[in-house]
């Protein structure tokens, strides 16, 4: 099967080309500049053309950070890996990478077994893992070098959710040295979950049960102030060090003097955190339980420092954290009660979306908004450049844009599992018109085209930013 894309602009993280586009089987065969002529020959044998005029041809979207089916607060995200991966498809990610949950008491490598069962034979798209670290021991710390050979080689930890999913400094140290040794990335959930209990106990003790305080009880200068920690512990240990939904301004200052004393320190912000905000926590009723994910939402004001921090590269890499509860049944838990109220936000579907709204803005390049989306997430979690550009020899996970296109996102619209959306009646300018994955058309005219059991999992090499 020989596809030729023809007459786009295509993106990658260097910039802007006039060039066609072959693909045969799952990958990218050739570019060819506009005016080379070369395209002439390859259309004549294709089996497809597909115009591209006016669009953009960009590397398929990778989202990082998913939790599709994901055991949290007494019930489970509402997307499986196969509604979660449809819906993604739809929004131009052709990849993901979600995170298996050590539970205590549990090993990582039956954790690993546990997820593959979920996802395998399931996904519209390709797909990795990280894996949770709760429960630091000997035998955990041995099976971190396991899962590297498994080629999942991040592993998330928990500075928040005591008596969960936490751990304390000294266990974070362990498994740093083991990370340190075995070149794998520890990814840091990077709140004070000590002190907030603290605070979650004294609001509750003074019947304040409403949604806004989740926001209230998690202050900024706790995410500050854990991010540092974190930052100084994988400073000793020598571990790569990623901090992962950075939301405050407080958080973005400890990263980016990090990486000004050139140490191996990165982070990612996700699209809620450039667009929603605290008062959105505030809404009327209950409302503002939507909102509800952790970190919370920030005032307004620390946008403009994300925003900022994305051009300067001190984040690297925006993803989304999909982590969708319905509101009706799963939100409903916390109504008396706002720390019952499972955390999470859905998102997978518009990350792609959103960031060109940046563009538009003014906020970022083009070329950035193919970097933070695709390219970096593929070099830093060991997918480079099979994912994450456009060039002979890469999987062909193709996104075709339509920068003009106008659309109001929308719960009645979506195509994840979940019954609001965050983002209700905001207009895009910008819409993805096809999608590829792996030279197979998933999205096309509107309609989907993919299939469960396409994605394949992807072992992943260790980090290529490590210095
Ligand atoms: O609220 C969130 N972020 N839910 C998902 C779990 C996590 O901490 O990433
Ligand atoms: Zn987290
Ligand atoms: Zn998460
Ligand atoms: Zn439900």
């Amino acid at each position: 099967m020989r596809l030729v894309i023809r007459n786009g602009t295509v993106l990658t993280s260097t910039g802007a080309l006039s060039a066609d586009v072959v693909v045969e089987g799952e990958q990218v065969t050739a570019l060819a500049a506009r005016d080379s002529g070369l395209t002439d020959a390859w259309q004549q044998n294709a089996d497809r053309v597909l115009d591209a005029t006016g669009k953009y041809v960009l590397p398929g979207g990778i989202d990082v950070h998913t939790h599709m089916e994901m055991p949290f607060g007494g019930t489970e995200s509402h997307d499986t890996f196969e509604t979660g991966t449809r819906a993604a498809a739809w929004g131009g990610t052709t990849t993901i990478i979600d995170f298996a949950v050590q539970t205590k008491g549990t090993s990582l490598l039956s954790t690993l077994d546990k997820w593959h069962a979920k996802a395998d034979g399931n996904c519209a798209i390709d797909y990795g893992f990280h894996m949770i670290v709760s429960d630091v021991n000997d035998t955990t710390l041995k099976e971190m070098d396991a899962c590297v050979e498994a080629g999942v080689n991040s592993f998330k930890m928990f500075m928040a959710y005591p008596g969960v999913l936490y751990s304390t400094d000294g266990e974070i140290v362990q498994a740093m040295y083991r990370a340190a040794g075995n070149g794998a990335m520890i990814m840091m959930h990077a709140e004070n979950g000590i002190a907030i209990d603290q605070l979650v106990a004294q609001a509750l003790a003074n019947g304040r049960t409403e949604p806004l305080q989740h926001g209230i009880t998690r202050p900024p200068e706790l995410e500050g102030e854990a991010t540092h920690r974190a930052i100084r512990l994988a400073g000793v240990t020598g571990a790569p060090l990623y901090i992962v939904h950075l939301s405050a301004s407080q958080a973005l200052d400890a990263v980016t003097a990090a990486r000004d004393e050139g140490r191996n320190v990165f982070a990612e912000t996700c699209p809620q955190y450039l667009y929603l905000s605290l008062e959105d926590l505030g809404r009327p009723g209950f409302e503002g339980a939507k909102y509800v994910c952790s970190p919370p939402l920030r005032p307004a004001e620390h946008q403009r420092d994300l925003w900022r921090g994305l051009r300067t590269n001190d984040l690297s890499i925006v993803a989304t954290d999909h982590c969708p509860f319905c509101f009706k049944d799963q939100k409903e838990l916390g109504r008396d009660d706002f720390s019952k109220i499972p955390n999470g936000l859905p998102g997978v579907e518009h990350r792609m979306d959103l960031i060109h709204q940046g563009v538009v803005a003014g906020e970022l390049s083009l070329a950035r908004w193919v970097e933070v989306t695709s390219t970096t997430p593929a070099r830093m979690f060991g997918l480079y450049p099979r994912k994450g550009t456009i060039a002979p020899g890469s999987d062909a996970d193709i996104v075709v844009y339509d920068p003009q296109a106008r659309q109001t996102l929308s719960a009645a619209t979506h195509h994840m599992n979940v019954d609001y959306s965050v983002y209700e009646g905001m207009e895009i300018t910008g819409r993805v018109e096809t999608v590829l994955s792996r030279g197979r058309v998933v999205l096309e005219g509107g309609e989907f085209h993919g299939s469960r059991g396409h994605g394949r999992f992807l072992e992943r090499e260790l980090c290529q930013y490590l210095s």
